[in-house]
């Protein structure tokens, strides 16, 4: 196996720890060949609608979940162009929330930005204490950073959102659905989107999302929604089992079977292990001089950025993990000096981490040695 293969390994020897695309079962990658067929077909329609009868239970909604064929960030677009008239309120915290308060403006919407520092969590009462100043159409939050490994309270925020004003909850939970708790009815989330790479351990090119029927009516309002993401499209045609325009077809047969997998795991129980790893790391970097960059109490189930003891390179240590055929992940843009980034979603286990974090003591006792210091 070669540390570029996302689909070598087995439970308890995956060496894949990308923060996305992640490792990818076999089982799943074989389910990407099955046969080309007509989408208005009736073996498509019996596929979507397999589908259908399972993604809901994911994303924790008594409504509809749809899928798109674009990355997740698609859906931030199409949250966008189908549903919001009015200022946008920018949660941003992150390279990613950054990215999709950017995208509003370049979208020639009028978007505030309420920016914290990176490594931080969205704390609920700043946006309330923003919420008072001005009436906004929608607001966007990411719940999980992976640029920063920071957990965001979502439940809190959409709460806070909802209490004090009409405005739609946006919330990206692109590293969070499917490997932590996401409850898009019981926390009123209108739009809530992630993309197949991530923790629903697919490979990438399909978005995933729920959109809320306050949502689906604010869209219907609206007079000019563009066309190959607009909202109200996905749901019409998602009435009748199918997709407005030519979906990726391998990728919904791969959905399919890891709906079975994820469902028969329990949505429950994958949440607990994707806490299990984070522990697995939180432990495994107090006694070995590590600093989760994320602020205490914000620790990101599935994607940790870790800042290295001192005297140790973070690049450095990233380079050796590499040569020693790990699929490890940089600190994020301004953070690639200086941490160490692991995703620990979708199908990897405790057992892997473990053997990866031993990797790192091997690589740090290496560069130690070379280095002449006592390792
Ligand atoms: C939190 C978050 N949001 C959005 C994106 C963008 O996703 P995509 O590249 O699938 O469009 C990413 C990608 O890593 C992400 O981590």
């Amino acid at each position: 196996m070669t540390h570029f293969d996302s689909t070598a390994g087995s439970p308890g020897q995956i060496r894949f720890f990308n923060p996305g695309p992640v490792w990818v079962r076999p089982q799943v990658m074989q389910a990407l060949t099955g046969p080309m067929l007509s989408h208005r077909s009736q073996a498509f329609m019996d596929l979507y609608g397999r589908i259908q009868g399972k993604l809901p239970k994911v994303f924790r909604t008594a409504r509809m979940a749809h899928t798109l064929a674009t990355s997740a960030t698609g859906v931030w677009e199409s949250a966008l162009i189908s549903c919001v008239e009015g200022p946008v309120l920018s949660l941003c915290n992150g390279a990613f929330s950054d990215k999709w308060g950017e995208m509003a403006t370049r979208m020639g919407l009028e978007a505030d930005i309420l920016k914290f520092e990176w490594g931080q969590a969205v704390p609920a009462d700043a946006v309330k204490k923003k919420l008072a100043e001005k009436k906004y159409a929608a607001v966007t939050v990411v719940h999980s950073e992976t640029s920063t490994g920071v957990l965001s309270d979502l439940a809190a925020i959409a709460k806070v959102v909802r209490e004090n004003s009409d405005a739609l909850v946006f919330a990206d939970a692109v590293t969070s659905l499917a490997g932590t708790q996401v409850e898009t009815d019981a926390w009123g989330l209108d739009v809530v989107l992630t993309g197949s790479q991530k923790a629903f351990a697919l490979p990438p090119g399909l978005a995933l999302f729920a959109v809320s029927e306050r949502a689906m009516t604010a869209a219907k309002k609206k007079k000019f929604r563009g066309l190959y993401l607009d909202l109200v499209d996905v749901e019409a045609f998602a009435a009748k089992k199918q997709t407005p325009t030519t979906p990726c077809l391998p990728l919904l047969y791969a959905l399919d079977v890891q709906l079975d997998h994820i469902l028969a795991e329990g949505v429950e129980n994958r949440w607990a292990r994707h806490a299990a790893m984070r522990k697995t790391i939180e432990d495994w970097s107090a006694k070995h001089g590590f600093r989760v960059f994320a602020e205490a109490g914000a620790h990101s189930p599935t994607v940790t950025s870790l800042i290295p003891p001192e005297g140790v390179n973070a690049e450095e240590l990233n380079k050796a993990l590499k040569a020693m055929k790990w699929t490890t992940g940089s600190g994020y843009g301004k953070l690639k000096a200086t941490n160490v980034r692991i995703g620990h979603m979708g199908d990897v286990d405790v057992a892997s981490v473990e053997s990866y974090l031993k990797a790192h003591e091997e690589a740090i006792a290496a560069m130690r040695s070379r280095a002449g210091s006592p390792a």
